[in-house]
């Protein structure tokens, strides 16, 4: 495993539709295991792979619950995520992105989601997920797509603070 460097804005990276993965080869699974130590190092709790300037569909997530502490954070990888369902009930947050620091914004997304996609493996992958965890799958589902939170963001800030990064 290594840590790989996460770009930046304007980095156009994070600007390009990624690519759906086809094959689930050593390639892939190098990439996953890179992004999974990027984003522990980088004290995130999400990654999609165009944060390492790699432009195919593929996500980390690794977070708990913010409704019970007791639930401990959990590591999520999913190759083509794909949102299939969504609550219309939303909730604003305040998020920031590890590709855009030093600014966090309030924003509106979907309280729940279905999340779909494939394993590292290419088995499927299927979960209904709530507040900040369906928040983080939306944000990295996002970057897949060239969208970043300040994009939808109603109010955007500078901060210092550590809060969660996605
Ligand atoms: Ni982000």
């Amino acid at each position: 495993m290594a840590n790989r460097e996460i770009i930046t804005i304007p980095h156009p990276t994070l600007r390009k539709t990624a690519s759906k993965i086809t094959k689930f080869d050593d390639e892939l699974q190098t990439l996953i295991a890179d992004m999974v130590e990027t984003m522990r190092e980088g004290k995130g709790v999400g990654l999609a792979a165009p944060q390492v300037n790699v432009s195919q569909r593929v996500i980390t997530v690794e977070f708990g619950s913010d409704e019970d502490e007791t639930i401990p954070a959990t590591l999520y990888v999913v190759v083509n995520p794909e949102i299939i369902n969504q609550s219309k009930e939303e909730a604003i947050g305040a998020e920031g992105c590890l590709s855009v620091p030093g600014l966090t914004g309030d924003v509106a997304r979907a309280y729940s989601v279905t999340v779909r996609g494939k394993t590292k493996e290419g088995n499927l992958f299927k979960m209904k997920a709530k507040g900040w965890l369906a928040r983080i799958f939306q944000h990295e589902i996002d970057h897949l797509n060239g969208i970043l939170f300040t994009d939808r963001a109603e109010d955007i800030w500078e901060t210092e603070a550590e809060i969660d990064n996605v």
